[in-house]
């Protein structure tokens, strides 16, 4: 198979398609397992991010024949004879296929997502903690999303899905603060188009996430229904 692979040496340099041939040796081989084993052949190794290579830390999200997806988690048997690895094009490129997400991290900062106090818990609230908690900061969400900008205040799911957390589990004190935040930087700019749940390689249920911080953080809150 071949795989082609946008390709810039730095973010100054101007974009270049490259061309690989791959042959997977086993039904396992990922996008992941092709650009390792290029890289131990390939004279100028391809930038590319991995850590756990489980599906587990995001770090290898990139965008593979147009959808924003996990290297380690996209077998090439699956794929068609060629297969085009791109880097997520909502963050600025570093280097090749790695993107620099510091913006995800600033957003967090921005939505306060630290406990002043002890959690509240509860079998709801554990659940919904739990559902939060598996979000892999990946950006995945934010590459599909139609109202995310880097530059602007709405902070797409990445930063939506742990605020739920937050607004599941937060002691009573934190908690206007933590709505008010969640409606400026989540509610206001969220359509809701839950295009960011089609591609999310962590399946979290992002609906029944967005309806819970809705009802804690307007529709009970603000407006005092339900
Ligand atoms: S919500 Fe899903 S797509 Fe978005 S950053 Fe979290 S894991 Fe990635
Ligand atoms: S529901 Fe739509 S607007 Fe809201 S974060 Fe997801 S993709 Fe973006
Ligand atoms: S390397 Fe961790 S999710 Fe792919």
């Amino acid at each position: 198979m071949t795989l082609k692979i946008l390709r810039r040496k730095n973010k100054a340099a101007q974009p270049e398609w490259k061309l690989y041939e791959f042959q997977p040796e086993s039904e396992k081989d990922t996008v992941a397992t092709a650009l390792t084993k290029l890289n131990e052949i390939i004279d100028d190794p391809i930038r590319w991010e991995c850590s756990c290579l489980q599906k587990k830390c995001g770090a290898c999200a990139m965008v593979i024949d147009g959808v924003p997806r996990l290297a380690c988690d996209t077998f090439l048997r699956d794929c068609g004879p060629t297969v085009r690895l791109e880097p997520l094009k909502k963050f600025p490129v570093v280097a090749d296929l790695i993107v620099d997400r510091g913006v995800m991290r600033e957003n967090l900062q921005t939505l306060r997502l630290w406990f002043e106090g002890e959690a509240r818990g509860s079998e709801k609230t554990d659940g919904l903690a739990y559902e939060a908690s598996r979000c892999l900061q990946c950006g995945c969400c934010l590459e599909v999303c139609p109202n995310y900008m880097a530059d602007g205040p709405f902070t797409g799911m990445a930063g939506g899905v742990p605020m739920a957390r937050l607004l599941a589990e937060l002691p009573q004190a934190q908690c206007e603060e933590a709505a008010r935040l969640y409606r400026e930087h989540v509610f206001e700019g969220c359509g809701k188009s839950l295009a960011c749940r089609n591609v999310c390689p962590a399946g979290l249920d992002i609906d029944g996430l967005l309806v819970n911080s809705n009802a804690a953080a307007v529709w009970k809150r603000y407006f005092g229904r339900g």
